[in-house]
């Protein structure tokens, strides 16, 4: 028993003013209050007990959660640092995509600036050769002969000037194209921009591949006079759909199909508010399976390291900018139109 109940136990059963029956009822009395006390100490320490093990649940329930803020920020960083990643991947691409037409156009660029470059030869050998006969007539005292010989001179440093302007020329345009589009709209005349690329992208696949030839079948609607574009981007888009023109009528040509003639067709045409810049090709056509993904980024069905699949995607995007549309009509095994229609009003 509690050692208080015990004392007050043991008063009251030494004391002589009770009875015995007092005595026993009041004994009874405090031994229930100490088997309540007994119970009450118990259930007591029973919550003492629950309380310290929540507490210890709660920490450790802290310490977890603690925990994994911790792992959520980290994966956030992390997260984090790879977006940035992946963004800067992307921009690689885009840059290297456009290395890769670069790649494409230089080819075709040097085979356009070997002409002038023969002409400038050519005619710098002349003239020296017509300086040193000038020479001879002077001491010979020649000076009708010396006037022509001059004129002559004259003539050839103008065809020297001329070519050489039309290589910077071709080398300015190269260079626009290597460097990001600065953006700028300038009013362009679209045939000769499609007939150059048209050159420069046949001249390309022609130096990689000797044995490639294709017809090439043009239609320039010459009541198309300047339209505002911005010409690097266009460019690229009209590149973009020759090359994959080229390179369907190459993988038809590839089966040996008897009689087939690849023929790749471009064709500009004015209509009301806009113009049209079609590129044909008597290619195998897109499957519908295909056709579903061509425009998505990085899609593309040539082999690893052929393609970056961009060449649409990019093509899509800058026609978009430019307030027009881009539409293909394909058959299989019969071949693919790329319809670009592009607004004349096109002021901003
Ligand atoms: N004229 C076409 N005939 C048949 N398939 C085509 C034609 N044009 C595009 N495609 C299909 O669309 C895909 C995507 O074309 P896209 O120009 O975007 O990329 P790519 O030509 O594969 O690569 P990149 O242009 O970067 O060199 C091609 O891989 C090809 O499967
Ligand atoms: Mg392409």
């Amino acid at each position: 028993m509690n050692q208080h109940l015990q004392n007050i136990a043991d008063l009251i059963n030494q004391s002589s003013q009770l009875n015995e029956e007092d005595k026993t009822s009041i004994i009874s009395g405090l031994k229930k209050a100490d088997k309540d006390l007994l119970i009450s100490e118990f259930k007591l320490e029973r919550t003492e007990k629950v309380k310290r093990t929540t507490a210890i649940l709660l920490e450790e329930t802290i310490e977890e959660l603690e925990q994994k803020r911790k792992a959520i920020e980290d994966s956030n960083d992390a997260l984090q640092k790879s977006l940035q990643e992946l963004k800067a991947a992307q921009k690689q691409l885009i840059q290297s995509e456009k290395m890769a037409s670069l790649g494409e156009l230089t080819a075709g660029i040097a085979h356009e600036i070997q002409n002038p470059l023969n002409f400038v030869n050519n005619f710098s050998e002349v003239s020296k050769e017509l300086l040193e006969e000038m020479l001879e007539e002077l001491q010979n005292g020649d000076m009708e002969e010396v006037q022509a010989i001059a004129q002559d001179v004259i003539q050839n440093l103008e065809k020297i000037a001329h070519h050489g302007k039309r290589a910077d020329g071709i080398v300015k345009g190269m260079l626009q194209h290597s460097r990001s589009s600065s953006g700028a709209k300038e009013n362009t005349n679209i045939n000769i921009l499609v007939d150059e690329y048209l050159r420069l992208a046949y001249h390309g696949l022609r130096a990689k591949d000797k044995s490639f030839n294709a017809a090439l079948d043009t239609h320039f609607d010459d009541s198309i006079k300047t339209i505002n574009i911005v010409p690097q981007d266009i460019g690229r888009v009209v590149l973009n759909l020759i090359t994959n023109a080229f390179y369907a009528c190459n993988e038809k040509k590839k089966l040996h199909i008897n009689g087939y003639e690849p023929i790749v067709s471009v064709k500009t045409k004015k209509q009301k508010d806009n113009i049209s810049i079609s590129v044909k090709d008597n290619g195998n056509g897109i499957p519908q399976k295909v056709l579903d993904k061509i425009f998505q980024p990085f899609f593309t069905t040539k082999p690893t390291g052929q393609g970056t699949g961009l060449g649409l995607s990019l093509s899509y995007d800058i026609i978009k900018a430019h307030g027009g549309t881009i539409d293909v009509t394909t058959k299989e095994n019969e071949g693919t139109e790329f319809i670009i229609s592009l607004p004349t009003n096109n002021k901003e």
